[in-house]
């Protein structure tokens, strides 16, 4: 048996949905590359294409469409739910809550039916973006909003969380984030989801137990660390002192660094593209944005002349940036990666369930043997 800490290097198995590909920054869904998806696609094909294989035609693309908008509507018991939580519970304990009134929902179903779990996981995939931004709403004092018929899934989310409609520029740009977001591989939450999956559990208790690992600040938060760092700088001048000083402490700075990245991660390249584009568009300065970029050229100088050019931004470096100029609070970044990450989670589930095998790994016991037992008296 062979130990390996945190499983790294560990192959636990095989898998058709996405590759990190660490050394030439690139990211693939089911072969193709993340760029050509982020260009090109929408979350709708996107979401079909991870959890079908395929890519759909046209009318398949339009059911799926359709399928999502049905399942928009929270059940009343599942609503009153969300009425019942204190509304300063954190978000992704809300939504972990919420998940398990809709566990006696799912549909019993045979391990290996997997028209029945892609139509669970499209259950699922379009309640949690409702109890995100319904929840929202609630903490921030608002009324819940009544779902509609029309906009496609991710404008629809941007519409309850905000209340109007959202400008067709920045809905593009969020859907391009969500797909960014969908699939990377046996991280931690996905190998949470199989791990819960891999006893034949609920599908939707997988996804559950998901956005728990996702909620972590090594997982989900580290964007939420990268604008408190933004803040702690306040401006942009004072950037390149505050970098230097971190380094001189061996200090990490929030948002660069990979563990499997060693160059930049694609991701990030496309979360700038879209922060420059809305710069120039834009009247008003984005001092958050404008900090992060000194911060970007100072640590890509510094750590040349420490000879870690294996050290780039990360997805979570730019992507905080974008959601707080589109207006989101900061509470509210994990519970999008959940938006999208659900995808992910559900696509692996049902690829596992395909051949599955109950994960039980071995513990090297360090404890003492032989100890006697001595009874209370
Ligand atoms: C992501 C991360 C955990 C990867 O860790 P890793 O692959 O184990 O990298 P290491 O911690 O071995 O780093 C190697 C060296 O680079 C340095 N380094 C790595 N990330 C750094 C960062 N963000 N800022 C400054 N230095 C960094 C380490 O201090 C280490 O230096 P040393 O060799 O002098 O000790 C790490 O880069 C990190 O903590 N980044 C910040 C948090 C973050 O953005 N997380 C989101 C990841 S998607």
């Amino acid at each position: 048996m062979t130990f390996s800490k945190g499983l790294a290097g560990v192959v636990a198995d095989t898998t058709q949905i996405s590759q990190v590909q660490g050394e030439d920054g690139r990211l693939i869904y089911r072969g193709i590359s993340i760029d050509e998806l982020a260009n090109q696609s929408s979350f709708e094909e996107v979401s079909y294409f991870l959890l079908k294989g395929k890519l759909p035609n046209p009318s398949e693309l339009s059911s799926w469409t359709d399928k999502l908008k049905k399942y928009r509507k929270l059940d009343s018991d599942v609503e009153k739910a969300l009425l019942s939580l204190p509304t300063d519970m954190h978000p992704m304990v809300a939504l972990q809550a919420l998940l398990a009134v809709l566990i006696h929902k799912e549909k019993p179903a045979q391990l290996k039916d997997k028209e029945a779990h892609i139509e669970t996981s499209a259950f699922l995939i379009s309640q949690l973006a409702t109890l995100i931004a319904q929840v929202s709403r609630r903490r921030r004092g608002l009324p819940l909003l009544p779902v509609k018929d029309s906009l496609s899934h991710t404008s629809h989310f941007l519409y309850l969380l905000q209340g109007k409609d959202p400008d067709t520029k920045i809905a593009h740009f969020f859907d391009v984030a969500m797909i960014l977001h969908m699939d990377h591989d046996f991280n931690a939450s996905t190998f949470a989801a199989r791990v819960i999956a891999s006893t034949e559990a609920h599908l939707t208790s997988a996804i559950s137990g998901a956005i728990g690992a996702l909620s972590g600040p090594l997982h989900g938060g580290a964007n939420e660390r990268v604008l408190d760092m933004a803040d702690a700088i306040k401006s942009p001048d004072k950037a390149s002192a505050w970098i230097l000083e971190t380094l001189q402490k061996k200090g990490k700075v929030m948002g660069f660094g990979h563990r499997v990245y060693r160059t930049l991660d694609p991701r990030a390249k496309i979360l700038k593209e879209i922060l420059d584009t809305l710069a120039k568009d834009s009247k008003t300065q984005d001092v958050t944005f404008d900090i992060l970029k000194k911060v970007h050229d100072t640590m890509i100088e510094e750590l040349s002349k420490k000879e870690k050019d294996y050290i780039w931004p990360n997805v979570d470096f730019w992507s905080g940036s974008f959601y707080r100029n589109i207006g989101i609070e900061k509470i509210d970044f994990t519970p999008l990666f959940a938006l999208a990450r659900v995808v992910g989670w559900s696509s692996h589930v049902i690829e596992m369930w395909e051949d599955n095998r109950i994960y039980r790994p071995a513990a090297e016991y360090v404890g003492p043997d032989h100890v006697p037992y001595a009874k209370v008296k």
